[in-house]
């Protein structure tokens, strides 16, 4: 058991959002759908955010990207990540966003750590070109107008190239509303443990705007404590909310003073039954979401290990669930599960997701040489934009 900190923090304001809680879900490619941002929402308050779409392909209107940026009518405020490496394309994406009324809040991802995006020059290796990364964020803000502009990135390229406290200090001057740090170089992947002490850093370097730490909140208690350890403004929660929706029932819970946070376990403790429910409401919004039933079930088929992880669902039925084409099926397999089985505790919770190990990370030729973007690198960021999966 450890002791939490008695004081709650404010409620979090972005520009002129304010969220009643200090909680936001992390942008995760793949994840956090209009169907997923909708089930999470439906346990618990704060900011939701889309997956990233790269802008140059919203600036080109392709159906994936026009997909992706859609909200249901019950998403408010309607939050969008947007990727780029060219000061025009994203400053176009943001315009247009901005003057077709289709976002509330715009975020822009610079913690993309993938190597076939850091070795153009894109994601967690792009503040390193500092000039460039300011130009990016300049022209979005101005570009955004009274629509928040946020941005969300990582410590540096690894621990002997360190780009967050100047990069969040040239955020802060160019206008953004609030800035998150997922406290992992792009070398740690998403490897070990993340350096909370550089949140601390970075709010005691940026002052006029909020900053939001991120990395393995995988309980409320670990949210609270990190807004103790560090003395950020709120939290972003990524993995550990992988088949967990309701974690976001027990983060507003926290942050609103619930005394069983701190007892060590999950205020919501679901059983078998919920858990088998929310799987099939998940399933369900993304029939809406992909207007495809099939897509659906494929889809959600990588969340089937994080959902039932830690319940006694046999192996069997596990693969058959991860394998299902309809909802007809999804609804027989359930039907089989014990429903009255009860929350499993700490084997049900804790880390999920990605981890891996630390990589070196790939970057442009001679990328580490200069602050200063080189004429030599104009082509390969080009092609960063490209090809992208998260960050
Ligand atoms: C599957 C997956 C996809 C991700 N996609 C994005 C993304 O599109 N944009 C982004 O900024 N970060 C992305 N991330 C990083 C998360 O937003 C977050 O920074 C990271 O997972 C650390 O937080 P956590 O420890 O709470 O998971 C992704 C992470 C995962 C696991």
């Amino acid at each position: 058991m450890s002791t939490l900190p008695s004081t709650q923090p404010a409620p979090l304001r972005i520009g002129p959002l304010e969220l009643s809680v200090p909680v936001v879900l992390a942008p995760m490619a793949g994840i956090t759908n209009t169907a997923f941002r909708r089930l999470c929402r439906e346990y618990g308050a704060g900011l939701y955010v889309s997956e990233m779409i790269t802008s140059r392909a919203l600036v080109e209107r392709t159906p994936e990207s026009m997909r992706l940026i859609q909200h249901h009518e019950s998403e408010t405020p309607r939050s969008i990540q947007l990727y780029g490496v060219d000061p025009k394309t994203v400053a176009e994406a943001v315009t247009m966003l901005v003057a077709e009324d289709r976002a509330d809040h715009i975020d822009l991802n610079f913690g993309c750590p993938v190597p076939k995006v850091t070795r153009k020059g894109g994601g967690a290796a792009l503040p390193w070109k500092l000039g460039l990364f300011r130009e990016i964020v300049e022209r979005a803000a101005r570009a955004a107008g009274d629509i928040p502009l946020t941005i969300k990135m990582r410590k540096g390229i690894d621990a002997d190239h360190l780009t967050y406290l100047e990069a969040g200090r040239a955020a802060e001057g160019a206008g953004v509303a609030s800035i998150a740090l997922h406290a992992r170089t792009a070398a740690e992947f998403y490897s070990g443990t993340a350096d909370w002490s550089a949140i601390a850093k970075l709010k005691e370097t940026v002052t006029s705007v909020p900053v939001l730490g991120n990395g393995d909140i995988w309980s409320a208690e670990d949210a609270l404590r990190m807004v103790a350890e560090t003395g950020c403004d709120g939290v972003v929660v990524g993995r550990g909310c992988l088949g967990r929706p309701w974690l976001f029932g027990d983060l507003a819970a926290a942050f609103n003073g619930d005394p069983s946070t701190g007892s060590g376990q999950a205020s919501i403790q679901p059983t078998l039954g919920e858990v088998a429910q929310a799987f099939k409401r998940h399933a369900e919004l993304l029939v809406e979401f992909f207007d495809d039933e099939d897509r659906a079930c494929r889809d959600i088929r990588k969340h089937v290990a994080w959902y039932f992880k830690g319940y006694a669902v046999g192996g069997e039925l596990r693969a058959a669930l991860a394998t299902s084409s309809s909802l007809q099926q999804i609804d027989d397999l359930l039907a089989q599960l014990d429903w009255m089985q009860p929350y499993p505790g700490a084997d049900a919770e804790g880390q999920r997701g990605r981890a891996g190990t630390p990589k070196v990370p790939s970057l442009p030729d001679r990328w580490l040489d200069s602050r200063e973007l080189q004429e030599t690198h104009r082509a390969e960021l080009t092609e960063a934009e490209l090809s992208h999966s998260g960050g």
